[in-house]
C-alpha cells in the first residue's frame, strides 16, 4: 500500500459546481486487453483514495518532428548541426491554447473547480488531484489495485473514455491503463526492500559466471574471440583516438538504482586496462535520490553499472564520463524519470508525482527521496547511452509514442540517444513472445516481441556482434550467437522513418524473411531495428570481490551500446575541437549512402527466438546488426567533412 499512502493527500475539496450535462458521447481512449505478466487484480481501489491525475495534452507539431529532426541531422541538409535550444523546442511543441482550454472546460464542467486544475510549466499537462470515485465517473473507468507475484502493488484501470470531441486534444491520461513499472531488479534474498517489483524494464546483460583467462593481457589481441578487452575493441573498430576537447564535451551513462557501480570493481579493471583511471569515478548526477548503493553487492546489482563504466570510461579517457543515477532505493525510477531530469518541460508542475509509476517523488516512504522530483536539473550530455529496455506489449502505444517524441526533441537539441536493442533476438526479455490472439507476452507465444525504446525511430538502437570462435579482430564479425542474440525486428507501433526506407525496403526485396504477417509486422511500413551494432560477447569485466579479484565474462547488447557511445564521443570531441557542433541524432547520417563505407557490413549469424531462427544478418541493413559495426577512422573523416 505504499503507493497509495504516497499519493493520498489530505485535502478537502469544496463542493463541486453543478455539472452541466455532458452532451457529447464518450469513447474509449485507451484500453488494455490483459494484465502484464506476473500481475493480478487484488481488489477494488477505495473510493476516497486521492489520485494525482495528469491529463497529457496533444502537443503541437509533433507530426513535424521527424521532418524537423531530419533538417538538423541529415548529412545533406543545409541546416545540418543547427541544433535547437530548449526554448525553441518548448515553443514548437507546446499544446495549443485550444487544447488546453478544451480539456480544462471539460474538467470544469465535470465539477472540478478551476483552482483544482493546474497547468504544468511546459504546458503539456493539466494536473488534478481527484478521488477514485471522481475519476471513475469522469473517465467511465473502474480502478483496481493489482498485486505482483513477487510483491509490490500498482493501481490501474482496464480502459477509460473521454468525450469524443476531446480525443484530438488528449494524448494520454495517467494513471490509467499502463504498467510501466519502475526499474527495480530482484533484491538479494536476504534483504527486504519495501519495493519488490518485477523489473519490467530490464538490463541487457548476461553472465555465465565464467572467468576470463586470467589475468587478461591488456594489449594482447590473441584471444579476442574468447576475452574482449578495450584493446580488442580499439582494433576491431579502428578506434585509437585521444580526446583533446574534453572541457567542451560530455558523455552520459544511465543507471537505475539499485544498480550501482563498485569503485573496487572499476579500479581492478582500470589497474589492468587503463592505469591512469585508477581511483577515478564518473561525475555523479543523482536523479530523484539516485545513489550508488554498496549495501547489496552481486552480479545482479553491479554487473551492468560496472560494465558500462569500465568500458565507457576507459574508451574515452581522459574525457570525464557523467553517470546519471536515477531513482532512490525504495521507489526506483524509469526512463521518464531520466527524461524529466533532462528536460523541465517534460515534468509535471509542482515537481509532482507521475502516477504512471515512473517513480513518484517526493517519496515519503522510509528511506525514500523525500524531495521534489528532479526536474530539468541537468543539461543533457552530448551522448547518452542506456543499456536497459522493455518490450512493446508492456505499455500502451500512446505512452511509448509520447516518450519517443521526447527522444526526438533531445535529438533536436543535438543529443545522441543510444539504447541497447535487447538480448533475446526476435523474442523479448526471458524469451517471451507474443500470443497473436491476445497480444500478450507468453512463454509459448509465436509473434516476435519488439523492444522498447529501440522501436522508437528517434533513438539509435545498438545490436550485438561477436568475433566468431577461432577468428581474430581482423576477420569479419558475425551477429552475436553466444549466450545472447541481438535484439532486432520491426515495430507494431512505430512507422518506418524516412531515413531507413531505402535500406529496409531493399532488405525485404533482396532477402525476404521467411515469416508470416502473423509472426511480425511485415507491412514494410514499420520501423526496423537495430540501427547499428558492436561487439557484445565475452567482455572481461573487473569484479573485485565476487569473483575473487578476477575478471568475469559478460554478454549482451549492454556491452555494445556504451562502446558505440564512446566512438561517437570521440567524434564529437574532434568536431568540438574545431568549433563544430556534436553530431546529435546520428541515424540519418549512418543510413546515408555516403556513410556506408564507414561500416563493416555483418553478413553471418541470426537472432533466433520465438521458436524460429530469427532474422539473418545479410549484406546491407538487416534487423539483426543494422548497418553493421563502425569504423571509427572512416566515420571521423566523414563527420569532419560535415558542417
Ligand atoms: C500457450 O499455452 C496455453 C496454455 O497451455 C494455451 O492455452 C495457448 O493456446 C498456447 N498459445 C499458443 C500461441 O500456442
Ligand atoms: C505495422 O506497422 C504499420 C506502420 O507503423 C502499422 O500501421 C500497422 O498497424 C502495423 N501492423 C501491425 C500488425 O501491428
Amino acid at each position: 500500500m505504499r503507493f497509495i499512502s504516497a499519493v493520498v493527500v489530505a485535502l478537502s475539496f469544496g463542493l463541486s459546481l453543478a455539472s452541466p450535462s455532458l452532451e457529447t458521447r464518450r469513447v474509449v481512449h485507451e484500453k488494455r486487453n490483459f494484465d502484464p505478466p506476473g500481475w493480478s487484480r487484488a481488489r477494488k481501489l477505495a473510493d476516497d483514495v486521492v489520485l494525482p491525475m495528469r491529463f497529457g495534452l496533444k502537443q503541437s507539431n509533433v507530426d513535424r518532428l521527424e521532418e524537423l529532426l531530419m533538417d538538423v541531422s541529415h548529412p545533406e541538409s543545409p541546416n545540418y548541426g543547427n541544433h535547437w535550444d530548449p526554448n525553441q523546442i518548448a515553443d514548437m511543441f507546446a499544446p495549443s491554447q485550444e487544447s488546453i482550454e478544451a480539456v480544462r472546460a471539460w474538467l470544469h464542467s465535470a465539477g472540478f473547480a478551476p483552482e483544482r486544475i493546474k497547468l504544468s510549466n511546459g504546458r503539456g499537462w493539466l494536473d488534478v488531484k481527484a478521488t477514485t470515485a471522481e475519476v471513475e465517473k469522469l473517465l467511465d473507468a473502474e480502478y483496481h489495485v493489482y498485486a505482483h507475484k513477487d510483491g509490490g502493488e500498482h493501481i490501474a484501470c482496464n480502459s477509460y473514455s473521454v468525450p469524443s470531441h476531446l480525443r484530438e486534444h488528449i494524448d494520454i491520461i495517467l494513471p490509467t491503463v499502463n504498467f510501466d513499472t519502475r526499474i527495480t531488479p530482484r533484491p538479494s534474498s536476504n534483504k527486504k526492500r519495501s519495493t519488490e517489483r518485477k523489473a519490467s524494464i530490464n538490463k541487457h546483460i548476461v553472465t555465465t559466471g565464467q572467468k576470463a583467462k586470467s589475468p587478461p593481457v591488456p594489449s594482447s589481441l590473441a584471444n579476442c574471440d574468447e576475452n574482449i578487452t578495450p584493446d580488442c575493441l580499439r582494433a576491431l573498430y579502428n578506434f585509437n583516438y585521444k580526446p583533446i576537447a574534453t572541457k567542451k564535451n560530455s558523455y552520459g551513462i544511465v543507471e537505475y538504482t539499485p544498480q550501482a557501480f563498485l569503485q573496487g570493481d572499476l579500479d581492478l579493471f582500470f589497474g589492468n586496462f587503463s592505469p591512469s583511471l585508477v581511483g577515478k569515478s564518473p561525475t555523479f548526477i543523482s536523479i530523484d535520490g539516485g545513489v550508488a548503493q554498496t549495501e547489496d553487492q552481486s552480479f545482479d546489482f553491479n554487473g551492468e553499472s560496472d560494465l558500462d563504466l569500465e568500458y565507457g570510461m576507459t574508451l574515452v579517457a581522459p574525457q570525464q564520463v557523467t553517470l546519471y543515477q536515477a531513482g532512490d532505493l525504495v521507489m526506483g525510477a524509469s526512463f521518464n524519470n531520466l527524461l524529466d531530469a533532462l528536460d523541465a518541460s517534460y515534468c509535471t508542475f509542482e515537481g509532482g508525482d507521475d502516477p504512471n509509476f515512473d517513480g513518484i517523488y517526493p517519496d515519503n516512504q522510509p528511506g525514500g527521496f523525500n524531495q521534489p522530483e528532479s526536474c530539468g536539473i541537468v543539461k543533457p550530455a552530448n551522448v547518452i547511452s542506456t543499456s536497459y529496455g522493455s518490450q512493446e506489449p508492456e505499455m500502451t502505444a500512446a505512452y511509448q509514442i509520447r516518450q519517443c517524441n521526447e527522444y526526438g526533441k533531445l535529438g533536436l537539441l543535438g543529443v545522441t540517444i543510444l539504447f541497447s536493442s535487447g538480448d533475446n533476438g526476435v523474442a523479448g526479455f526471458n524469451g517471451l513472445c507474443i500470443d497473436p490472439a491476445t497480444g500478450q507476452e507468453v512463454a509459448n507465444g509465436t509473434r516476435f516481441n519488439p523492444d522498447f525504446p529501440g522501436n522508437c525511430p528517434f533513438v539509435t538502437a545498438v545490436g550485438a556482434t561477436q568475433i566468431n570462435p577461432g577468428s581474430t579482430v581482423n576477420d569479419p564479425e558475425g551477429a552475436c550467437e553466444q549466450v545472447i542474440f541481438s535484439g532486432g525486428g520491426f515495430s507494431d507501433i512505430f512507422a518506418m522513418p524516412s531515413y531507413q526506407k531505402d535500406d529496409v525496403l531493399s532488405f525485404f526485396k533482396n532477402h525476404p524473411p521467411p515469416f508470416s504477417a502473423a509472426q511480425f509486422n511485415n507491412s514494410q511500413k514499420a520501423r526496423g531495428y537495430p540501427d547499428l551494432a558492436a561487439n557484445g560477447a565475452n567482455y572481461v569485466i573487473g569484479r573485485e570481490k565476487q569473483i575473487d579479484g578476477e575478471f568475469e565474462l559478460v554478454f549482451g547488447t549492454s556491452c555494445s551500446s556504451p562502446v558505440v557511445g564512446s566512438l561517437i564521443t570521440g567524434i564529437n570531441d574532434a568536431r568540438l575541437a574545431i568549433g563544430k557542433k556534436p553530431v546529435g541524432f546520428i541515424n540519418p547520417a549512418i543510413y546515408s549512402p555516403a556513410f556506408r563505407i564507414a561500416f563493416n557490413d555483418i553478413t553471418t549469424g541470426g537472432n533466433q527466438g520465438c521458436g524460429t531462427p530469427g532474422f539473418t544478418a545479410v549484406s546491407g541493413w538487416d534487423p539483426v546488426t543494422g548497418v553493421g559495426t563502425p569504423n571509427f577512422e572512416r566515420l571521423l573523416a566523414l563527420w569532419l567533412l560535415l558542417p
